[in-house]
């Protein structure tokens, strides 16, 4: 009798218990408390696999307590990455939260992918045609959470995803108008013929005639680069800038045309089709 009781205290047990069993979250539980249990699953905010008890395996693809500020309304971590991201003008070659260039990776479909670390150390160990931006850690956090705040769930049409090969310069490129003239100090990505250039001494000039590059044509006003504007500026860059440390290039008209079929390639993608 006292057997029995005791069983049916333990089925009962067993029973009360099984909802908590079903729930997504459950493995994270054994060994996590509770928190912002109103807005999501410990899965929503932070992924992992939750079906395992096994840390290695449901800490897998995690997102870190210092990478969930995203996941927050109104997160000020999430701000100053927005102003960073602008700063750096990261969009000049990704698309970030639909809208930017397609030089590069869609970093809207890297954070649906990709876990932030994963994404962090590819900002801090850039590839040949990322620049350095040498961010110190605080701000390289600020600006992965911006990121994510920007892309996670955003799905990404196949046309936005770049199709660029990054081919290290072959000698078939010694007569490409960048390489020639500008590609000595400057590098710059193309949708139709990968990297140019190897230059290092001189701002990466991926983008540069579209409204992602930074308005750099002159100190005083916001005169975004434009065809005429870089005319001028190859002509004599001191007319623009008195101080900048770039030198006159001579170009032949045919050189310069040649340069602008390069430069001027269709790869923006602006928000506004994307926000249906
Ligand atoms: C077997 C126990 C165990 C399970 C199961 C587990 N964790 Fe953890 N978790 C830990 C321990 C221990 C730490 C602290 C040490 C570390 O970072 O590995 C931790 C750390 C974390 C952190 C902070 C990591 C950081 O560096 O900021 C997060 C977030 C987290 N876990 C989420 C989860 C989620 C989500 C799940 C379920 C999918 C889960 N954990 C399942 C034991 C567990
Ligand atoms: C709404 C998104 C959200 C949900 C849902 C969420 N977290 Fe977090 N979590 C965060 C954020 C943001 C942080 C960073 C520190 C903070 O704000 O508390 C964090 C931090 C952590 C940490 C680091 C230690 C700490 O408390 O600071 C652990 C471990 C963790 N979460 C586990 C979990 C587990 C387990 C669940 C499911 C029960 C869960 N989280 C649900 C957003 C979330
Ligand atoms: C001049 C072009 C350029 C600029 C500017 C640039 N990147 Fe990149 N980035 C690249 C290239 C090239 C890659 C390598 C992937 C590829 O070939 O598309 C890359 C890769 C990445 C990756 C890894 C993506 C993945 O899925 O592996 C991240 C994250 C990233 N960049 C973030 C940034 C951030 C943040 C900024 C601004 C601070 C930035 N990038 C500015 C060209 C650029
Ligand atoms: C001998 C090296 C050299 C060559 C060749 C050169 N540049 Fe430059 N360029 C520079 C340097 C250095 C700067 C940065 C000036 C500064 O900020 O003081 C610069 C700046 C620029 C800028 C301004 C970018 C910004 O955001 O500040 C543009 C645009 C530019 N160059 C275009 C070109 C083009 C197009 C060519 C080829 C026709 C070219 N450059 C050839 C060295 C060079």
């Amino acid at each position: 009798m006292v057997f029995r009781s005791a069983f049916l205290i333990i089925a009962v047990l067993v029973c009360w218990c099984l909802p908590a069993v079903a729930d997504e979250s459950v493995s994270c539980l054994r060994c996590h408390p509770v928190h912002y249990a109103e807005r999501g699953s410990c899965v929503d905010c932070h992924r992992g696999d939750p079906r395992s008890s096994r840390p290695v395996i449901a800490h897998f693809g995690l997102i870190p307590a210092d990478y969930s500020d995203f996941t927050l309304p109104e997160s000020a971590v999430v701000k100053n990455g927005n102003k960073l991201l602008d700063e750096m003008a990261c969009r000049r070659c990704h698309v970030i939260g639909g809208r930017g260039n397609r030089l590069a990776t869609s970093l809207d479909q890297s954070v649906n992918l990709s876990d932030p670390l994963r994404l962090a150390e590819a900002i801090r160990e850039p590839v040949l045609f990322m620049p350095d931006f040498h961010l110190p850690d605080p701000l390289l956090v600020e600006v992965v959470n911006a990121l994510y705040a920007a892309g996670v769930g955003r799905e990404v049409p196949a046309e936005q995803t770049p199709q660029v090969v990054h081919f290290e310069e072959s000698d078939e490129n010694e007569d490409n108008a960048f390489i020639k003239n500008c590609g000595a100090c400057h590098r710059t990505l193309t949708t139709a013929l990968g990297g140019l250039g190897s230059g290092e001494v001189a701002p990466n000039l991926s983008g540069l005639l579209t409204p992602f590059f930074p308005p750099t044509y002159k100190d005083d006003s916001d005169d975004p680069w434009n065809r005429d504007r870089l005319k001028k500026w190859i002509d004599n860059p001191r007319k623009s800038r008195p101080l900048v440390r770039m030198a006159p290039v001579r170009l032949e008209e045919e050189d310069f045309s040649r340069l602008m079929d390069i430069l001027s390639e269709d790869v923006t993608v602006e928000g506004d089709s994307q926000e249906k």
